[in-house]
């Protein structure tokens, strides 16, 4: 059965039709072309797919498009220039970047919800994200940067 879901991405309002068994992150790639988001193990292991709904960090590979309906959606689309997207270019926290869209909206995050985040928390947090290339010393880094940044003013 089809149903027409109105639901808030990067801002603009947009309204789909969707099955019932649709994933949200079927909907954004194939119906909406949203293909930053990426469809890695598809089973809610390797956090490729993170999205933010109504600003947490979700897997879109777990949640039905219908579960969506009137919430506010991020994808990496809606991401430009954020510090932590400059950290991870200087840092070189990328390398095939597959991972990246995924790691960027939940290190995102972790910064406005934890400000205060130590060594511990950010390993827990980011603990829900796999990259099969990096060490995941870059990226962790790249949150202790701007985390400081946003404490003291100071950018390294
Ligand atoms: S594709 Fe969603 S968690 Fe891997
Ligand atoms: S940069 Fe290739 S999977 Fe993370």
């Amino acid at each position: 059965m089809n149903h027409t879901i109105s639901f808030t991405v990067n801002g603009i309002e947009k309204q789909v039709p969707v099955r019932n068994a649709d994933t949200l992150l079927h909907v954004l790639r194939e119906q909406l072309g949203l293909t930053g988001t990426k469809a890695g193990c598809q089973n809610g292991d390797c956090g490729s797919c993170t999205v933010l709904v109504n600003d947490m960090p979700l897997n879109a590979c777990h949640m039905l498009a219908v579960e969506a309906k009137d919430k506010r959606i991020t994808t990496i689309e809606g991401f430009q220039y954020s510090p932590i997207q400059e950290k991870f270019i200087q840092n070189w926290a990328i390398q095939c970047g597959y991972c990246t869209p995924g790691f960027v909206l939940n290190c995102h995050a972790l910064i406005e919800q934890c400000p205060n985040a130590d060594e511990a928390m950010i390993d827990e947090w980011l603990d829900s994200n796999i990259c099969r290339c990096t060490g995941y010393e870059e990226i962790k880094q790249s949150v202790q940067e701007v985390l400081q940044w946003r404490k003291t003013g100071e950018i390294n």
